[in-house]
């Protein structure tokens, strides 16, 4: 099914509780945890000890998305501190087969993640360990940025390789997603679409989501 997994970057930190609920009551299922590092991205954000506090409030899937050059050091952190899932950029990981397979013996679905320069080509190998790709449609390390339409592209071929291989990874997409593009998303093959200042700078997010949901409802039943 497709899911609207809203970003809390783009939340009040300071409320970070308060605006977790309110979404929530729009009926998601997960939300999305940006960790940046400072030297993967040229941002900082939180650490474990944010989402083990988080995870106290909220029984939501946590899909974190780390950005950051020292997985292999973190990862089993965020999933002790409450992470269902934890995405792994390819460009970060030398030994990107021993980090996924790290994350799904702590106990987490594992994920990669490309950014926009980084081919599908490049994760051959791992598709069939890994339990979802994430496709950055901006370039990581901040909310609020323009979508780069190339991703679709590549939302197609990673749909295209599944279906060829039998496989059964799901396919996420983060970065500028907004109402404008989730048809174009969906019908690309996308189940997750993640969405941070589209829902938290509008008046509402709560309706927002609801609505983002809606247009990803009607995408999936025309889609061939
Ligand atoms: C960007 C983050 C995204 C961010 C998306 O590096 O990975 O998750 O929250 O924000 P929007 O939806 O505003 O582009
Ligand atoms: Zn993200």
């Amino acid at each position: 099914m497709v899911q609207i997994v809203p970003s809390i970057l783009s939340a009040d930190f300071a409320r970070l509780a308060e605006e977790v609920a309110r979404v929530e009551r729009a009926g998601i299922a997960m939300i999305h945890i940006d960790v940046m590092d400072g030297h993967f991205v040229p941002n900082l954000t939180l650490g474990p000890p944010l989402v083990k506090s988080l995870r106290r409030t909220t029984n939501l899937e946590f899909d974190v998305h780390l950005m950051i050059t020292d997985p292999d050091q973190f990862a089993p952190l965020f999933i002790e501190a409450g992470a269902n899932q934890v995405s792994v950029h390819q460009e970060a990981c030398p030994h990107l087969d021993r980090t996924l397979r790290l994350i799904q013996e702590r106990g987490a679905r594992a994920g990669v993640v490309i950014n926009p320069a980084t081919p599908v080509s490049t994760l051959e190998d791992v598709l069939d360990i890994v339990d979802h790709v994430l496709v950055m449609s901006v370039n990581p390390g901040f909310g609020n940025q323009r979508f780069l339409p190339r991703s679709l592209h590549k939302i197609r071929q990673l749909d295209r390789i599944r279906h060829e291989r039998h496989l059964d990874f799901q396919i996420e997409i983060d970065g500028g997603v907004s109402r404008a593009n989730i048809g174009d998303i969906v019908r690309a093959g996308c189940d997750w679409l993640v969405t941070g200042s589209a829902v938290f700078e509008s008046a509402d997010p709560a309706a927002t989501v609801k609505e983002m949901q809606q247009l990803a409802g009607e995408a999936t039943a025309v889609k061939v």
